[in-house]
């Protein structure tokens, strides 16, 4: 069965699918958006080596040629470097105006095609097929698109809309336990910060869903992408309601800078640690009670995910190093971080109010439990 959900944005809307088998019929899903049957897939060795010819496949069963580049897989693929390889390949191709690129990968993958795609000729359509489930979930749905710089992360970019987003959940089947523990948080991101009751729902089947429950996996994907959907069509453009979704993610990008993005820890691993920290912030200002981050990181262990600090490998920076890389976040304003605090499970809103010698104490008290 393949649901679809939509975003809703104008003339600028478009579809979510989500169901099992979406590569071997993706020339299907894609042919409506075509203007001749070429299609210019971007991918990643990894991905690329477990699902490329399946793709392939999928669109010559619809008479569609796939012309392909594969990248190196990891995130220092998403610098300057290999977008400008992407880019330059491209207008080899001869991909015009009116065609269609295809970001197939992970998160790396989609957000530099995206960024490929919304700058070529001043703009390509693009779909995005997400084969990691912190894409499913996340990356490939709302535009955001970009690369690294050496300043921080996802510091240069656009927004630009993909035309439609497939997500096939056979393909979460090949991921190691480790990528879908990682994309799992992100999935109870969005319990933490807007609804409880799918936090509830995660507490109860977010083992089976990981030890590879499809119906489970689907409904995780669905629900989440849902949520995603409803906040990227209220506020595009992040003005207030979608930074929410940047819960936990002040902490994370400083930790990846700190581990130097590598896979010491991975993205989704720094949200799970994020949140948990966000949780206990909130807490200590009296906004949550002090339960809610107990009951968050007695999930995360459940779920056997990173949680603490402790869960890092290696040195870790003192507390002063990290807060001065949190000062490096987009979501810095006039020198103010604006953070995502919660008023309980499900209640996440933003602030600059927020007490730093607070911060600092959490901080250090996560440091010194290590
Ligand atoms: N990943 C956060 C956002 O798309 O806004």
């Amino acid at each position: 069965m393949v649901e679809t959900l939509r975003v809703e944005l104008g003339d600028r809307s478009y579809d979510i699918r989500i169901g099992q088998g979406l590569l071997g019929r993706a020339g299907a899903e894609i042919a409506p958006l075509l203007v001749r049957p070429r299609v210019a897939v971007v991918t990643d060795e990894n991905v690329a080596a477990l699902h490329l010819e399946t793709l392939q496949a999928g669109f010559a069963a619809a008479g569609i040629e796939m012309v392909s580049l594969v990248l190196p897989a990891g995130e220092a693929t998403k610098a300057w470097p290999e977008f400008s390889r992407t880019v330059e390949w491209l207008l080899a191709q001869k991909v015009e105006r009116g065609d269609v690129v295809v970001a197939f990968g992970g998160g790396v993958i989609g957000d530099l095609v995206g960024f490929a795609a919304a700058v070529l000729r001043r703009g390509v359509r693009f779909v995005q097929i997400p084969t990691s489930l912190l894409a499913q979930v996340d990356s490939s749905v709302g535009g955001k698109t970009g690369i690294n710089a050496p300043q921080g992360k996802n510091l240069i970019g656009a927004f630009h809309q993909p035309s439609l987003v497939l997500a096939d959940i056979a393909v979460l089947g090949t991921l190691t336990a480790r990528d879908f523990l990682a994309g799992y948080g992100e999935v109870v991101k969005y319990g933490m910060l807007g609804d409880l009751d799918f936090f509830e729902w995660l507490e109860v089947n977010g083992t089976a869903l990981a030890a590879g429950d499809m119906t489970l996996r689907a409904e995780a994907v669905r629900r989440s992408c849902q949520a995603k959907a409803d906040i990227v069509s209220r506020d595009e453009t992040e003005q207030g309601e979608r930074a929410l979704l940047n819960l936990g993610h002040t902490f994370c990008h400083a930790l990846e800078a700190a581990t130097g993005y590598s896979d010491r820890l991975l993205h989704g691993e720094g949200v799970a640690i994020g949140c948990a920290l966000a949780f206990e912030v909130s807490s200590r200002l009296g906004l949550c009670s002090q339960e809610d981050p107990s009951r968050i990181r007695a999930h995360l262990r459940a779920m056997g995910t990173k949680v603490d600090l402790a869960d890092i490998a290696g040195d870790l920076p003192d507390t002063d190093t990290l807060i001065a890389l949190m000062g490096q976040d987009k979501k810095v304003t006039d020198g103010t971080i604006n953070y995502i605090m919660a008023r309980g499970i499900g209640q996440a809103f933003v602030t600059s109010d927020v007490d730093a010698n607070v911060v600092k104490s959490v901080l250090s008290d996560a440091l010194s439990s290590r």
